[in-house]
């Protein structure tokens, strides 16, 4: 059971995640609901504290998002946070009005109460006035005209006379500014004084109690039944697969299907960290002819994936079915996927992993076990440290589902795919080598159906292009094309045009996203 909980309301903002990630960084553990949750499930949940998050919108405008009141009457500590600190001085009969500047960017903070929220914040050196500041990030239209009843200053900019209030004898606090962003430089601190020192909550939530935790909850759940569990070689679904283990031993199967657009050895190197590590139960099944097959001659992008998609279910669903006694599925859902399906927005068009496998639940009648609901993908990969797996899984990069065949652009033939999969091996090696990969959100090679001329010794050649794609990104959503140093691409370059055979000219893809995507496909 944990007990203390801090609850960050959505009002709509890009940082809303950021902010529950930076309470959980305390070991405190924080969840994320609509604005519009029900006063029973916020009370079900029993925060020792609530943030509200900021929104794209303003207090006045149509339609804006207010929560239930009932929230200022709990008499927990409430922390607003730019629209949140808005929204409590509009509801608690303040006064919001436009800024005739707006402010966005860096700003100086000073600080005018320094006793609780910013204890320990100001430094007399970064100010031009005698009192104490510190350097925080705006993003705001509106302002506060008039505090509403009970509540302080508690610090001013040059364009916000109230920055931040308070109401100290209800605990209510609310900044303009964001200390959930990296800009601010001691947001990290006054977050911490919020969780611990207002809301008085003990950083008892780690990994280790997660892990303890979770794998109580899944033996009690699971009891005397099975589960299967489908591996593809990334992160997630290892991790899932290891922490169900973990709990219930050989009553966990995982199956893991070739669909013959996988990487190099990719089948091989799964099945020995998780067989000879971690002594699992796996079922390989090669099914790379049956997918192949059904590739054949087809050029469009969303066919191929959805055609690998459908494959996979009817291949998991077979050998699934051969399981006796079989009554769930483990799947490595995560927190941002939780986030967006439960959002008031409604689910956006996310992409989804073909091993998303819905159609299986009701046809088979199998119930979901997601242990990894609750955990963003950093916290992912520290469970994994944690369960002991390898370095070279936890920082895998992202793998598409739909695997190599988005990478072929156009055909998907057996020879084009050992051409793409031998200059992958050389670019990953490289980038390995030169200690890029971990710096690095994913990187691979292109296979474009063009020819070009070239020479070889005195031979006129006329062979493939094989384009890299190296992008640094957060969380795949956006993206910049890696400024990857000229020696290293020169190599990889070399090598690929010396090494494999049928092609004879690499480019390097300096395309970032937006416009682009990662995949070229
Ligand atoms: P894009 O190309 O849309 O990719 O910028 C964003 C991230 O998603 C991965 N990706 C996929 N993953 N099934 C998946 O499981 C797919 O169909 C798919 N398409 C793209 C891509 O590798 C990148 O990490």
């Amino acid at each position: 059971m944990i007990e203390d909980k801090i609850l960050v309301l959505d009002f709509g903002s890009q940082y809303t995640q950021l902010i529950a990630r930076r309470v959980r960084e305390n070991n405190v553990y924080s969840e994320i609901f609509p604005f519009n949750a029900s006063m029973q499930k916020i009370r079900d949940f029993g925060p020792k504290g609530i943030i509200l998050s900021g929104s794209p919108s303003s207090v006045y405008a149509k339609g804006a998002p207010i929560p239930d009141m009932k929230i200022f009457e709990l008499g927990i500590p409430i922390l607003g946070i730019c629209y949140g600190m808005q929204l409590m001085a509009h509801v608690l009969k303040g006064k919001v009005a436009k800024s005739l500047k707006r402010e966005y960017g860096r700003a100086e903070l000073i600080i005018d109460d320094d006793s609780d929220l910013f204890q320990g914040i100001g430094s007399s050196l970064v100010t031009r006035h005698s009192s104490l500041a510190t350097v925080v990030w705006m993003s705001h239209g509106d302002r506060i005209e008039k505090f509403p009843a009970g509540f302080n200053s508690i610090a001013h900019t040059e364009n916000s006379p109230i920055a931040a209030m308070s109401d100290k004898s209800r605990h209510f606090y609310a900044l303009q500014f964001h200390p959930e962003v990296v800009h601010t430089e001691k947001g990290r601190e006054i977050i911490k004084n919020f969780i611990f020192d207002i809301c008085g909550c003990r950083p008892t939530w780690t990994m280790k109690s997660f892990i303890e935790t979770e794998k109580e909850r899944i033996r009690e759940l699971v009891g005397n039944q099975r589960v299967v569990c489908g591996i593809s070689g990334g992160v997630d679904s290892s991790v899932t697969a290891v922490l169900v283990h973990e709990a219930i031993g050989d009553a966990l199967t995982c199956i893991f299907v070739d669909n013959g657009v996988l990487r190099q050895d990719e089948a091989k190197k799964v099945e020995q960290m998780l067989k000879k590590s971690f002594h699992m139960k796996i079922k390989y099944i090669d099914a790379s002819e049956r997918f192949l097959r059904k590739l054949k001659g087809v050029k469009d992008p969303e066919r191929k994936r959805k055609i690998i998609g459908n494959e996979f279910i009817r291949v998991f669903e077979d050998e699934a079915m051969k399981i006796r006694n079989v009554t769930f599925l483990a799947q490595g859902t995560l927190y941002p996927d939780v986030i967006e399906s439960t959002s008031f927005k409604g689910p956006s068009a996310m992409i989804k992993s073909h091993h998303n496998v819905g159609g299986l639940l009701k046809k088979m009648k199998l119930k979901l076990i997601e242990p990894l609901r609750e955990l963003f993908k950093d916290e992912v990969r520290v469970l994994g440290h944690e369960l002991g797996m390898p370095e070279e899984t936890i920082n895998r990069h992202p793998f598409p589902g739909p695997g190599l065949a988005i990478r072929c652009i156009s055909d998907v033939t057996k020879e084009r795919l050992e051409i793409l999969r031998k200059a992958d091996v050389i670019v990953l090696d490289e980038i390995k080598k030169a200690e890029l990969y971990n710096k690095i959100w994913q990187v691979f090679a292109v296979l474009l159906p063009v020819k070009s001329v070239g020479v070889m010794g005195d031979e006129r050649t006329y062979d493939n292009v094989i384009a890299v794609r190296a992008v640094t990104s957060v969380d795949g959503m956006t993206a910049d094309w890696a400024q990857i140093p000229y020696d290293v691409l020169g190599r990889i370059s070399n090598r690929i045009i010396n090494e494999v055979k049928g092609v004879n000219r690499v480019v390097y893809d300096i395309s970032s996203k937006p416009p682009s995507t990662i995949e070229w496909e």
